[in-house]
């Protein structure tokens, strides 16, 4: 009789070998340098997934600006020169962003597929995003959320603020709090009959529940890279429970006690009762996509670009003397007996300063990736070259390549409040490699047709964030030496990196 060790090792050998032999694919003439890794299936998943720049970086050096690995069972085909981003988009009528986009979320969210082809439901929720958060739509958010921003700063916790007395806390916690709060407020209303002014008890428990949500939130939000990498929820205790909870919370019968609901989400409601055949659960799984969208990047975006203004007192200086002057020529006067300041989106949208602030706030901590699926065999043509591409390999960018190239951002890893300005103080968008100037030089929001539809709302709600706590309030850390946090690399492909650590700083009400 063999030990059963020794045959299970000599079919794991044999499998390997097989892989080996047949399973591994190799390159035809006209197709990028190739990687396929050394594992089974896996290929390069363990490399990338531990630090993908610096694979990417060592690749590039390696093959050259295009190459393909293999990641996960997928053959990725990366473009690495800025030069080579536009044909991406050149492309679209070989390349489907689709696919990979609702095969995802339905991976994350656990909704069924939210593809027309599929019959489920035949929305086309790209649309419904555009519709909804551009245009002319933008201008209520903006409005509401500038009202729910002071709301929850100033009066959802105003037992704790005393002008004088320095409350001390965690910085990403802070940001996370008012972001999260406030956002939630601006796409779901605010429950029937709770007005901000009135009844204090039904506001207290309306913001129980929603600082209860973001709980889960970042329960759920946790695990999300894993979901995204197909591993099943049921795997995750926790993350799965706090998912159901916010489903709960956004069953529809929940949602039609609210008020102020946002047209996006009122239209989503619509949609969902005409259009598909989604049940109340998978209905509520909708909505808690778009809860994830609109907060899962703009949170520690909002961090970055905090943190960055209180740690370089040349940025401090310049923004709260834009913001200064802003509300001045808006006729706008802080006070603390509850007006709220209002600016419109034209007010909003003369902030040079701050726009820099954030977009380099957001250039070094995005790490997102674009991803397009091959629907056939076709060439892909570059500048220079040209490439075969398989049916159903994946074409992909990795802009923080880019964001960190000092070609192009000389420094790359220190944080100049005005490198988006130029010489008249006015947005900078002359950037160049190899003496030529850059079509694309900042890309954190994806590109082309797919490019993120809630990036407008999502600047000028981080810009309304920090217009308001520069004029509110006093802020310092309570480490004046304090490092600068290292990136979580956990999310990399999937957006804005959170800081692997947080920060404590205090703050006070500053008197008017
Ligand atoms: C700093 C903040 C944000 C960043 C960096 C960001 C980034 C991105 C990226 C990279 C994508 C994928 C694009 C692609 O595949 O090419 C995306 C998609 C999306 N984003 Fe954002 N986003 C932000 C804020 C928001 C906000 C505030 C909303 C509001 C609801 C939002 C809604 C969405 C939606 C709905 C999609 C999916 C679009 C679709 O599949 O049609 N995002 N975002």
């Amino acid at each position: 009789m063999f030990p059963a060790s020794l045959i299970w090792g000599t079919v794991v050998i044999l499998c390997c070998c097989f892989w080996f032999l047949l399973g591994k694919r190799r390159r035809r003439s006209g197709e990028p340098p190739l990687e396929n890794g050394l594992l089974p299936y896996l290929g390069c998943a363990l490399q990338f997934g531990a630090n993908p720049l610096e694979f990417l970086r060592a690749r590039q050096k390696r093959y050259g600006c295009v190459f393909t690995c293999k990641v996960a069972g997928k053959y990725i085909h990366f473009l690495t020169d800025p030069f080579s981003y536009h044909s991406l988009i050149r492309h679209g009528k070989h390349l489907d962003w689709k696919k990979f986009h609702f095969a995802a979320s339905a991976k994350a969210f656990g909704h069924g597929s939210i593809d027309p082809n599929d019959g489920k439901t035949s929305e086309d929720f790209h649309h419904t995003f555009i519709k909804t958060l551009q245009g002319n739509a933008l201008n209520p958010l903006i409005e509401t959320m500038m009202e729910n921003l002071q709301y929850v700063m100033l009066q959802s916790s105003t037992s704790k603020l005393h002008p004088n007395d320095w409350i001390t806390d965690k910085l990403h916690a802070f940001c996370s709090r008012v972001m999260f709060e406030a956002g939630f407020l601006t796409f779901f209303g605010t429950e029937l009959n709770s007005n901000h002014d009135e009844n204090l008890s039904k506001q207290e428990m309306e913001r129980a529940r929603i600082l209860n949500a973001l709980e889960n939130f970042k329960e759920f939000d946790k695990i999300f890279p894993a979901l995204v990498a197909g591993l099943p929820i049921h795997m995750f205790k926790n993350a799965h429970s706090a998912r159901a909870k916010l489903e709960q919370e956004l069953l529809h019968e929940k949602l039609y006690k609210r008020d102020n609901i946002s047209e996006l989400v009122t239209l989503r409601m619509f949609l969902n009762d005409t259009l598909s055949t989604f049940d109340d659960k998978e209905k509520a799984k909708t909505h808690v996509v778009i809860l994830w969208a609109s907060q899962s990047n703009t949170i520690p975006a909002t961090f970055w670009s905090l943190f960055h203004i209180i740690r370089n007192p040349e940025a401090m200086k310049a923004a709260t003397e834009e913001v200064k002057n802003t509300l001045e020529d808006a006729g706008e006067k802080i006070s603390l007996d509850g007006k709220y300041i209002s600016l419109n989106r034209k007010q909003l949208d003369n902030m040079p300063v701050l726009d820099s602030i954030i977009k380099e706030a957001i250039r070094l901590s995005s790490a997102s990736m674009t991803v397009r699926v091959a629907k056939e065999d076709f060439t892909l043509c570059l500048e220079n070259d040209s490439y075969n591409i398989r049916k159903n390999d994946i074409v992909a960018l990795y802009p923080q390549l880019m964001h960190f190239d000092p070609e192009i951002y000389a420094d790359p890893l220190i944080f100049k409040y005005d490198r988006f300005l130029n010489e008249n103080g006015e947005e900078k968008t002359a950037f160049y490699h190899s003496g030529r100037k850059l079509r694309h030089y900042y890309m954190p929001f994806g590109a082309g047709i797919a490019k993120c539809p809630g990036r407008l709302f999502a600047v000028h709600e981080i810009k309304q964030f920090l217009t308001l706590v520069l004029s509110y309030f006093e802020m310092e850390f309570v480490d004046n030496d304090v490092a600068c946090p290292s990136l979580d690399q956990s999310r990399a492909g999937l957006g804005i990196l959170p800081p692997g650590n947080d920060i404590d700083f205090r703050y006070r009400l500053k008197c008017p």
